[in-house]
């Protein structure tokens, strides 16, 4: 099965290749509507973007867009072109839809403006405005476990006056790091810290594939365990911090193979094969969170189907995602006849037994519709989505890939 480009390499393609001047290629980038936002916004910001198969970008100087930027659903549009446009001097509005309004903004809007920029939020909420004359490098050491807040501040310090130092105490996924360096950008990660430089200098156009999204594919890798079928997902993006899915499910008691893998512009990619086995439960800790952060609401609905009781804790940030999720998965599970607990900062799940068909809230959020429409395959009757309008944020093709699985 093959996969539209992962969806955090695309948001960070298309922002990058905006500042090397001339014609920029982009392969195989993902499909979802939070891609969208991030086009559109670039756009009103005076950057061309020819919308082919392979997206044609030619980078040139940003302007102060003549109306609002609008977000959409996508808190990485937010999180990223603020820090970015902030670094590009530009003055600008952002606004997002019901969802993303109430996500929180001061983890980006504190740093950014101790580098110097004027940035006003609605309480820490969007709407932001951003209005910058000059802008300081900054040493900062971010006590969430964010790669939107790392990757915010980065883009900013590609404008700034001087250096930025940032250290993170949990590795958060790492794709504008090795895309920096790829593009020829000054950065240095010595001892968990990074060392980023502004560009004073011209950037050549980049010609890149996306590998396919781990995270869209391991809701495939889940639902082929559950429906004991073997699957074989094509060209994923194998970056470690990503992969933290498919390394739980293989503790959990699937076999996993690794092959065909290469590097596309610095990133690991390769086919990944799932064989399903019986699943036994698994205790999951702080540490192992950053990297399967996406996949939880999915790695759930497995440990109902597994043997024994899984323990997921150091999870607090899945409260500030679309929705809830913490909240959102006990929910719906215990709804299914799951005997589920919630904690401040995970779960506890009593494995094994066998879901039932229930109305299931997804709270319009795309991560839990489409784990709780995988459980729906399995479970006694029939399983009602609410709203399954959500999952084109992040996967349009789910239901035509899901019956290819079927099939
Ligand atoms: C993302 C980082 C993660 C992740 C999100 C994409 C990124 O968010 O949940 O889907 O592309 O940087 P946080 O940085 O808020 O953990």
């Amino acid at each position: 099965m093959k996969f539209f480009g992962d969806k955090s390499i695309s948001h960070r393609a298309l922002i990058l290749s905006s500042l090397c001047k001339g014609t920029s290629t982009i392969k195989n980038i993902s499909n979802a509507i939070d891609i969208n936002s991030t086009i559109d916004c670039l756009e009103l910001c005076g950057i061309k973007i020819l919308r082919e198969k392979n997206i044609k970008l030619i980078g040139s100087k940003l302007k102060d867009p003549l109306q609002s930027l609008n977000c959409g659903n996508s808190g990485t549009t937010a999180r990223l072109l603020i820090g970015f446009l902030v670094g590009q001097k530009v003055s600008a509005t952002f606004i997002g839809d019901s969802s993303l309004s109430l996500r929180p903004m001061s983890r980006i809007s504190v740093p950014l403006g101790l580098m110097g920029s004027e940035i006003s939020t609605n309480k820490g909420l969007l709407p932001i405005s951003i209005k910058t004359q000059y802008l300081y490098g900054i040493d900062y050491s971010s006590k969430i476990a964010s790669a939107q807040v790392k990757s915010s501040i980065l883009l900013a310090g590609l404008g700034a006056g001087g250096i930025t130092k940032l250290s993170e105490k949990y590795a958060t996924r790492n794709h504008t790091e090795i895309m920096m360096e790829k593009i020829g950008i000054d950065i240095n990660i010595i001892d968990n810290q990074i060392i980023l430089k502004p560009i004073k200098y011209k950037l050549d156009p980049i010609n890149i594939y996306i590998p396919g999204d781990p995270s869209t594919a391991s809701f495939f890798a889940a639902a082929a365990l559950l429906l004991k079928k073997e699957i074989i997902l094509e060209k994923i993006l194998l970056n470690k911090t990503r992969v933290g899915f498919f390394n739980i499910i293989e503790q959990m008691g699937a076999k996993i193979e690794y092959f065909n893998t290469k590097i596309s512009f610095g990133e690991k990619m390769g086919d990944i094969r799932v064989i399903p086995n019986e699943l036994h439960s698994i205790k999951i800790d702080k540490n192992m969170i950053p990297s399967i952060i996406d996949e939880i609401p999915i790695i759930a609905v497995l440990a109902s189907q597994a043997n024994g009781k899984t323990t997921l804790t150091g999870a607090s940030e899945l409260r500030y995602k679309e929705t809830d999720r913490i909240k959102a998965i006990c929910s719906n599970l215990n709804n299914m006849g799951i005997k589920i607990n919630e904690l401040n900062d995970g779960f506890i799940i009593n494995g094994k037994s066998k879901l039932q068909g229930t109305k299931i809230k997804t709270y319009k959020d795309h991560r839990i519709a489409m784990a709780f429409s995988i459980a729906g395959l399995i479970s006694n009757g029939k399983t009602y989505i609410d709203d399954e309008r959500c999952i084109k944020f992040s996967c349009p093709e789910f239901f035509s890939l899901l019956k290819e699985l079927i099939n």
